[in-house]
């Protein structure tokens, strides 16, 4: 069977008609014995197979330990494929290059939401949807008021994407699929605006409306850099880079603020309280947070002289210096997107009269020297997304502390179709993971009067 649709049912089938049994032994240290459990291994169509080790609590009295789950899979998903060793991604099926280079961001907001490319009438009234819910609640305005004009744009991004659940309650019942769909349209097509609103707010502009004559990327860039006291025209240059720069940033499978995503919507949290968790966790600077540090590292060494310092710093185990854009826990590969990216990259500051950008030069420069380098190259440690966007995103404009938020705009398609993934998965259960306990053991309270130095 092949699964190309999106349907989570689909998929329990797959999986029940694609497993073997293992037998595993646990032998413990202790005088106790052994125990052992047949487990299926579960076959995927793609990638690893995995151990199904849902009952082995029940049979064995086990837990898996796991920090960091680098070796569990969360979910079975049919979103999209990683293979980390070879450097692939595909959504739907479809390799990242193809999608980047013939592609737009809505085209694949639809791929990834509904399981495959849509036809002429289906997209039109997609992007009729998304474009109808461009403008927020008149009333969201004030609550930018209350944030302090230097606020990090993420800071309010997490308040005023988590405050629309406020506002649009007719689409808060997620057993509803008409309701969580209208939720999904709503916050693909208003996470530009409220970012825009962002920007403006710190700039202290009045806040651009949305202009549903123009693209989802234009528009976004429109209402960024245009103000009542002039006519603003778009460069389509622009435009064209920022539409790329989503769709490679659009979805990751079961990437840190996506399991957060959906492990908040486990509970039944409201979609628009998913995302702000899934903004919150986004924020880390070794998540989405890394392009802006990229930049920030870039700039602090400055000169090609000093990155062996910095490549040194890196691997020194007793300086928490890393380098920013660097490492990805799937890919031991080049990072698909950054080598479509260090190509947009050049092509983009070529387009916009700017050949020698000093900046692209010295993150060339280091990521040469960083994969000759014997560290870099035994941890297979390769350019990862963050590393070349900032760079794209500085030269059309964009100033770094809204980096993240961009990343953010781009990856609400993913969280959302990874969510409404979860919603329908017939297996789906609260995410509750359990611990291994290393704390004290039974004590009894003593009052303060009684308690020794
Ligand atoms: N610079 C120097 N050393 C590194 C780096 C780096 N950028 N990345 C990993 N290492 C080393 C790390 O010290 C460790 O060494 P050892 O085996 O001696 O302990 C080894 O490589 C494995 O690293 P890890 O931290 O165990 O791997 P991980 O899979 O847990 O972490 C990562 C992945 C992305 C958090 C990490 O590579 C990193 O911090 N990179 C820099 C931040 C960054 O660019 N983040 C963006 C990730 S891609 C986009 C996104 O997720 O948003």
């Amino acid at each position: 069977m092949e699964l190309k649709g999106k349907s989570q049912a689909m998929t329990e089938r797959f999986l029940d008609e694609n497993y073997e049994l293992a037998h595993l032994e646990v032998t413990p240290g202790e005088p106790g014995g052994s125990q052992s459990v047949d487990l299926p291994v579960l076959h995927g169509t793609m990638g690893p197979s995995v151990l199904d080790i849902r009952k082995l609590y029940a049979e064995t009295g086990y837990f898996t330990y796991d920090p960091g789950y680098t070796s569990t899979a969360s979910c079975a998903s049919n979103i999209t494929f990683i293979d980390g060793e070879k450097g692939i991604l595909l959504h739907r099926g479809y390799p990242i290059e193809e999608l980047a280079e013939k592609s737009t961001f809505l085209e694949v907001a639809y791929l990834l939401m509904e399981g495959n490319l849509p036809r002429k009438k289906d997209f039109e009234s997609f992007v009729e949807s998304i474009t109808l819910h461009t403008m927020v609640n008149e009333q969201l305005h004030n609550f930018f008021q209350g944030f302090r004009r230097d606020a990090h744009p993420m800071a309010i991004m997490v308040g005023v994407v988590g405050a629309l659940s406020a506002f649009y309650h007719d689409s808060l019942d997620i057993h509803d699929p008409k309701q969580r769909l209208i939720a999904s349209h709503r916050l693909i097509a208003k996470m530009p605006t409220l970012a825009a609103m962002a920007y403006k707010y710190s700039m202290g502009q009045p806040f651009i409306y949305p202009r549903n004559d123009l693209g989802y990327a234009e528009n976004f860039i429109h209402m960024l850099f245009a103000t009542p006291a002039a006519p603003y025209k778009v460069n389509p240059v622009i435009g064209n880079a920022l539409d790329k720069i989503l769709i490679l940033h659009a979805d990751h499978e079961q990437n840190p603020s996506t399991s957060t995503v959906r492990l908040a919507g486990s509970s039944g949290a409201n979609p628009f309280a998913c995302v702000a968790a899934g903004i919150a966790c986004l924020w880390g600077p070794i998540h989405g947070g890394a392009n802006e540090a990229v930049i920030n590292m870039l700039k602090e060494i400055g000169h090609k002289d000093r990155i062996l310092e910095y490549i040194k710093r890196a691997r020194d185990k007793n300086d928490p210096f890393r380098l920013m854009g660097f490492g990805h826990r799937v890919y031991k590969h080049y990072d698909p997107r950054a080598a479509v990216l260090r190509k947009t990259c050049q092509a983009v500051l070529d387009e916009l009269g700017n050949h020698d950008d000093p900046l692209l030069k010295l993150a060339k420069e280091l990521e040469k020297i960083a994969l000759e380098d014997p560290y870099f190259i035994e941890k297979k440690l390769y350019p990862n997304v963050d590393f070349y966007s900032g760079i794209i995103l500085k030269a059309i404009g964009i100033p770094t502390s809204m980096f993240t938020v961009l990343f953010a705009v781009a990856r609400t398609v993913g969280w959302i179709a990874q969510w409404m993934e979860m919603l329908e998965d017939p297996s789906q259960k609260i995410g509750r993971p359990r611990q291994l306990y290393t704390g004290s053991t039974l004590r009894h309270f003593s009052p303060l009067s009684q308690r020794k130095d």
